[in-house]
């Protein structure tokens, strides 16, 4: 345990911003930033990182992501590891932030430590959400070019992506209706998720311009989540109430890839 108090590090200097740690240790750093007007920290990202940041005196600018933002004290912020973060003081008196860098936790690293069992009938749809999590994976990166993930994105989504989702809207959720409630926020959640994935790639395949990185990041993001939500609670949920032989039957009326 340690007790500190934030006034006591308090300290200005008039050639540039000054960084006082608080805390370090496990990948996450927590400190206080101090910058005198016209003082600033360009731009720049934190890889792996969740970032937060708390107003304790003064006001002043931020740029997230090109976007302006006005912080005053005791305002909170929230930026994600792929947001680029400028901190200009352009108020009238010293400003502090409280920051704090927490590591991300890889989800691949978590589900690894925690492998999930499933039921063999559900294997062609957690196959296939392999094959979705690597088209994610791509999507975010962006390692190639706009026009070369839009051709990836179209073989995904005409070579079983489509079908992906109509067997569990067709297929899946229909027989688990018969044994339990589809009044349930997971599974409104999973369906109002096809609908906004099933917009997003239209969008993509559809536009005359080429699609722009944020409306390729931003359909990974949702893939990858959408995924993992099916795997983690949707699934397990189905495989609770659908009994043994009726799993059974299922795993004949999904497609094998
Ligand atoms: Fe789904
Ligand atoms: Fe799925």
């Amino acid at each position: 345990m340690k007790i500190q108090s934030c006034s006591e590090l308090q300290e200005f200097d008039d050639a540039r911003f000054v960084k006082k740690n608080l805390y370090k240790g496990n990948g996450n750093v927590v400190f206080l930033l101090h910058l005198l007007p016209g003082q600033e920290i360009p731009a720049h990202t934190h890889p792996g990182k969740e970032v937060f940041l708390l107003g304790l005196q003064g006001r002043g600018s931020l740029w997230i992501g090109g976007e302006h933002h006005t912080l005053g004290c005791q305002d909170f912020v929230y930026c994600g590891d792929e947001d680029a973060l400028r901190i200009y003081n352009d108020g009238k008196e010293g400003w502090v932030l409280y920051v704090v860098l927490a590591a991300k936790k890889e989800p691949e690293v978590e589900q690894a430590k925690k492998p999930i069992k499933r039921h063999p009938s559900l294997f062609p749809l957690s196959h296939h959400h392999h094959h979705a999590l690597v088209m994610s994976r791509q999507l975010k990166q962006q390692k190639e070019e706009p026009a070369v993930l839009r051709e990836k994105l179209k073989k995904f989504w005409n070579e079983g992506g489509q079908r992906h989702f109509r067997e569990e809207e067709e297929i899946l959720l229909p027989t688990y209706s018969r044994y339990a409630s589809v009044e349930r926020p997971e599974i409104t959640e999973m369906l109002m998720e096809h609908v906004r994935i099933r917009g997003q790639v239209e969008e993509i395949l559809e536009g005359e311009e080429e699609p722009s990185g944020k409306l390729l990041y931003n359909l990974g993001t949702l893939l990858e989540s959408h995924v993992r939500k099916e795997e983690r609670i949707v699934f397990p949920m189905m495989e609770n109430y659908i009994p043994e032989e009726e799993l059974s039957r299922l795993g004949e009326l999904l497609a094998d890839d």
